[in-house]
């Protein structure tokens, strides 16, 4: 707490009227949403308690701006366990930005495709999740006032949300389709065996991050809304091999598309 109450003093301190209503956090190659938002950004480097970014195609920074008329807080690159950090650290930011008032965040990340219905580039609304991490960011000691022991996981992915986010995208002529996320602690890609299991178990799409952000947004009680670009065929569902770089070349492609849908909806938000 004493933490997180430090870190918000800095940004309260940085930023005039940091008043933001709704955080995006933005995933491998999505940067592009920010080209032409105007605002205030700070380097994570500069932030007091925040781990530092060092994965290639992330930016490293937070950026406070308006769109649609509110106030948003857009962290643009995230933190990942397979970076050594702890799953607490990977989801701090988010506790401070619900104590400088955040009631929705918007996840979107790069993703594998199990599901054969999905093509390089689709988005995909995550209607839920499997946390196959094998942990869990609430692991811990619990703060009581920032969230109970043992919170109710049945509308992570806020229903109501993802109703306003289909209704958005049939507007703009999207075809949005909806899927399971399941998460690995990576850093390596999965086996074709794995993604066999993994899509017996139900899961569509598969990344290394997201999950733990929407459980601690969950246990905060913030509407969560989160989307995958497929920006590979999972392995083993095509013959291609995977590389980092063309998963950050087929996000930035990809995410011109999820932008105008995310401006929409928090129009209608
Ligand atoms: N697997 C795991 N994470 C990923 C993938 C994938 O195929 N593509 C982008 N992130």
């Amino acid at each position: 707490m004493e933490k997180i109450k430090e870190t918000l003093n800095y940004l309260n301190a940085k930023i005039d009227n940091f008043n933001p209503e709704i955080a995006i956090i933005l995933g491998s190659g999505l940067s592009v949403f920010c080209d032409n938002l105007k605002g205030k950004s700070i380097k994570y480097n500069d932030i007091p308690n925040f781990p530092h970014s060092s994965v290639s195609g992330h930016k490293g920074e937070l950026l406070y701006c308006n769109i649609e008329g509110k106030n948003c807080a857009i962290m643009q690159g995230r933190f990942h366990y397979y970076e050594g950090y702890s799953l607490q650290d990977c989801t701090f930011a988010i506790k401070v930005l619900k104590m400088a008032g955040i009631k929705t965040l918007i996840i979107t990340n790069a993703a594998g495709g199990i599901n054969k219905n999905y093509n390089i580039g689709d988005i995909i609304l995550i209607k839920d999740h499997i946390n196959f991490m094998g942990t869990n960011p609430l692991i811990g000691k619990n703060n009581e006032s920032l969230g109970e022991r043992f919170p109710d996981m049945s509308n992570v992915y806020s229903l109501k949300l993802r109703e306003t986010a289909k209704k958005c995208a049939s507007e703009i002529n999207m075809n949005l389709k909806e899927g399971v996320y399941l998460a690995t602690t990576g850093p390596s890609y999965e086996t074709a065996a794995e993604i066999k299991a993994f899509s017996i178990l139900g899961a569509d799409v598969v990344g290394m991050s997201s999950v733990p952000e929407a459980i601690v947004s969950n246990y905060l009680k913030m509407d969560t809304l989160a989307f995958s670009i497929v920006t590979n065929h999972a392995t083993g569902i095509s013959e291609n091999k995977l590389s980092h770089k063309e998963v950050l070349e087929t996000g930035k492609k990809a995410s011109l598309k999820l932008s105008s849908l995310i401006n929409k909806i928090i129009k209608n938000i």
